[in-house]
């Protein structure tokens, strides 16, 4: 049965309608990345600019996907823009070292302590896959450790789930499978078992603030502890700051935590809104990819690495991080939109919490939480109304509705260009939207 708040999506978006018929027949689901999949069909993108975007029916929505996460300093930045047209009119790909990745590389090493030497990539899967082959060539130990639910690309080794995700790893080799240990978080009791239980163990690989961008917190004392314990077993510890890099704290969550990997993953703020990633890290375990009498030279070509158009924005987007306030901007602004969803939350008498790392706004309904560790160390989710993932269908279409995208009413990602009165309709939108569910009997 159609709900009202799905009618009302469905009839102010008729050429939306239309062009996912037609997507339909291209693409298997009719989207190009699986979390753009949406019911009744997605919406289609005409532009953006600043916190804001529109769709081809002329909807005008405050954006909370941010590209992803990767628009920290908001759509259509004009520094972006003026430095992509200026370095796309010098060719895009000469095949050939530029000063570009130079100056990339050097606006990193400017903001990340542990960034001694760096290699880029395309995207945060490829500098993922690239770290767990560093953390294999450099110990000679096959395995990795992964936590429950962390999100590190989607090549075969990162896609395990240890069977609790059975999609993400369908296709996948079992031999390859096993090459991964799955392990819960926030216990290093678990950890400090599973290593003296298996000696093929080759590193560590993390969120740094807890699965799916923070959604599943982790304490900062663990990471500590892991650091400790990388450091005493001679195994490499790998944070994934595809999400946090560059925007839980300038110089990502090593900063924002206090705690120095070996390696690390980054991409999205990275390219200023353009594809690109890299591998960052001390040198001794970068060095592994050099021909030495101790190392064999690990291999690492790619056609688009420190692509230049990229290179060009990411410099950029670097330098404004390092030199404005974006950050902070950013941070305020999520904290705005926690609590003004907490006091909605209160106000309206919904079982629920929101909760973030400055930018990363997440909300979690059906649970009676004040705090974060309140959140770590409750049971698994009972599955009810709150969590089964309809009603936050139902609150995100309500949403998009009243003009506000974020990720199903569950994760709002803070750009530099949210203004507060970007906030507070979001803040009243959401109230409506908790009164049209209740209205339709959707909670
Ligand atoms: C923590 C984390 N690691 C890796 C990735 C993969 O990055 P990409 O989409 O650039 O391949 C993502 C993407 O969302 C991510 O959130």
């Amino acid at each position: 049965m159609t709900t009202p708040i799905e009618k009302k999506y469905t009839d102010s978006r008729p050429n939306s309608q239309k062009k996912y018929q037609s997507s339909e027949k291209l693409f298997p689901n009719g989207v190009t990345h699986d979390a753009r999949m949406m019911k009744p069909f997605p919406y289609y993108i005409s532009h953006a600019e600043g916190s804001k975007k529109w769709d081809i029916d002329g909807n005008e929505y405050v954006d909370y996907k941010s590209g992803h996460g990767a628009m920290l300093l908001g759509h259509a930045h004009p520094e972006i823009i003026k430095v992509v047209n200026e370095t796309i009119a010098k060719g895009s790909l000469p095949g050939a070292s530029t000063e570009l990745e130079v100056a990339w590389a050097q606006a990193i090493k400017n903001l990340v302590p542990s960034a001694e030497k760096i290699r880029f990539t395309s995207s945060g899967t490829e500098a993922d896959m690239m770290g767990m082959r560093i953390m294999r060539a450099y110990t000679g130990k096959d395995k990795i450790i992964k936590f429950e639910h962390h999100f590190h690309g989607w090549s075969d080794g990162a896609s395990a789930t240890g069977g609790v995700d059975a999609n993400w790893e369908y296709g996948i080799p079992k031999q390859v499978l096993d090459t991964m240990v799955i392990i819960p978080p926030n216990d290093i009791s678990i950890v400090e078992s599973t290593l003296e239980n298996d000696n093929n163990i080759a590193g560590i690989m993390l969120e740094p603030t807890g699965a799916h961008m923070g959604q599943y917190p982790i304490r900062p004392s663990f990471v500590k502890e892991l650091r400790e314990l990388c450091t005493k077993k001679n195994i490499v510890l790998m944070f994934d700051e595809v999400v946090t890099g560059f925007r839980v704290a300038r110089g990502g969550a090593e900063e924002y935590i206090g705690v120095k990997p070996d390696i690390s993953s980054w991409a999205k703020v990275l390219g200023g809104g353009l594809p690109g990633g890299c591998v960052t890290g001390q040198a001794q375990f970068m060095e592994i990819l050099e021909k030495t009498p101790e190392s064999k030279g690990m291999y690492h070509p790619g056609t688009f690495n420190a692509y230049p158009i990229s290179a060009a924005a990411g410099a950029k987007a670097l330098t404004i991080v390092k030199n404005t306030n974006v950050n902070e901007i950013a941070a305020e602004r999520g904290q705005q939109l926690v609590t003004g969803i907490n006091n909605v939350l209160t106000k309206l008498e919904v079982p629920g919490y929101a909760y973030g790392q400055d930018s990363l706004v997440h909300l979690k309904l059906g649970v009676e939480a004040n705090s974060v560790e309140d959140l770590i160390n409750m049971p698994s989710d009972e599955p009810n109304v709150f969590n089964s993932g309809a009603l936050n269908h139902q609150l995100g279409l309500s949403l998009l509705n009243q003009g506000i995208d974020s990720w199903s009413a569950s994760r709002f990602i803070m750009m530099a260009s949210h203004t507060e009165e970007d906030v507070n309709k979001t803040i009243s939108a959401m109230e409506n939207a908790f009164i049209e569910a209740r209205e339709q009997g959707s909670m």
